[in-house]
């Protein structure tokens, strides 16, 4: 198995800050401002405890569980009970992976769409699971083509992995594409997993969709959620994975066996988090709303044409034609000194652009945006 993209990344980028090469890094997406400073506070509190340095329960505390139900509640409308239907993750990453061995076995058919999150991939190898990718076109709003899934391949698949909004794509599903997708999942027998991982990352008026808000979407879904994205925390390792219970139990089982539980603290301050006014969430995402047009600007300065993305951290842009997306991303490294996500990392799909992330200070990705666009103007860009 190769080493994730990013911590190959990680150490190149080491090694040009030894030279003295500042690099700004449009990369990855872990979001650079902090949490919410009460958020903090009761971290610090909480960890003052004396009876707070134990083991935990694998189902984390009913605090914490009943944190999720409320903000599901409140954001999406959405009724879950703390006590079956939603499963505490060390974030989503883990989850989708443990996910994946709990639920796969060898040779099963996992429904993955292409350009893709590498864990939904890399979790279904590792179970032995068989990929049948589903391109993720401009033409259908980067939504798969239910139809375009041979039948064959849709009754003997036994998981599909969808993502809204979408990394890299940035796209955002409606909800009428959630209802036709669940009717597939009940006349196939296919378990669908939503990666709602950016749910409350997005510049219009309401948050986008989650698939639970569909009647009965939980007999045939569960949904992997974070609060890295929405709530500033990426360090801090706070997922969950909601919905189907059967499903979800499978997925704690095989969590006793490999982790004992999160940090108690930790999960008391995320709970906090999810009570915080949905203000202080609208109030970031108007920085990222600016942070997104400059550039925006810059890339339309360049002629590139772009669509302004309407929710999660990316600008999925197209590159000349004559680069491969890798090439373009290390040379834009090392003779700009700006780093960002070359597509393929995302599958196949992915050739042709490169992923720029907006968790960066405004100043610094205007600087950013500076150096790239006067290194895409020479040579044979
Ligand atoms: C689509 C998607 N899903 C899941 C994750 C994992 O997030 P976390 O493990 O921090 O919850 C990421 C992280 O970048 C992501 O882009």
């Amino acid at each position: 198995m190769k080493k994730h993209f990013f911590a190959q990344l990680d150490e190149t980028i080491a090694t040009l800050k030894t030279q003295g090469v500042d690099v700004i890094r449009l990369d990855i997406g872990s979001p650079d401002l902090p949490p919410h400073p009460s958020v903090i506070e009761t971290l610090n509190r909480s960890v003052s405890r004396a009876d707070s340095h134990g083991y935990q329960s694998h189902l984390g505390p009913l605090s914490y569980r009943e944190a999720w139900a409320g903000m599901y509640k409140r954001v999406f409308d959405v009724e879950l009970d703390p006590a079956k239907e939603i499963v505490t993750l060390l974030g989503t990453k883990e989850g989708i992976f443990h996910f994946s061995q709990a639920y796969i076995n060898q040779g099963d058919v996992v429904l993955i769409p292409n350009p893709y999150y590498s864990t939904y991939l890399r979790g279904a190898e590792f179970a032995g699971g068989e990929a049948h990718f589903m391109p993720l076109l401009a033409e259908n709003d980067y939504l798969p083509d239910l139809d375009a899934i041979p039948v064959e391949i849709a009754d003997k698949a036994k998981l599909m992995w969808i993502n809204y909004p979408n990394n890299p794509l940035s796209a955002i599903a409606p909800r009428s594409f959630f209802e036709e997708i669940v009717s597939f999942a009940k006349k196939h027998d296919i378990l669908i997993c939503a990666d709602a991982a950016y749910s409350q990352v997005y510049y219009g008026e309401d948050a986008p969709p989650s698939i639970l808000q569909i009647e009965r979407a939980k007999d045939v879904a569960i949904e992997f959620n974070s609060l890295s994205k929405s709530h500033n925390m990426a360090g801090w390792r706070i997922g969950t994975a909601v919905g189907n219970k059967s499903a979800l139990e499978k997925l704690l089982k095989l969590k006793t066996n490999a982790d004992s539980g999160h940090f108690g603290p930790m999960l008391d301050a995320a709970s906090h988090a999810m009570v915080l006014e949905s203000s202080w969430i609208q109030e970031r995402n108007e920085i990222y709303r600016q942070r997104r047009d400059v550039i925006i600007q810059s890339l339309r300065k360049l002629e590139v044409d772009i669509q302004s993305p309407q929710a999660s951290l990316y600008i999925w842009c197209p590159i000349p034609t004559s680069w491969t997306s890798e090439k373009f991303a290390m040379a834009m490294l090392k003779e700009a000194n700006v780093s960002v996500a070359p597509g393929t990392i995302f599958g196949s799909r992915g050739e042709g652009f490169i992923r720029i992330s907006i968790t960066q200070p405004r100043k610094r990705i205007e600087k950013a945006m500076q150096k790239m666009s006067t290194w895409w103007k020479t040579g044979d860009k």
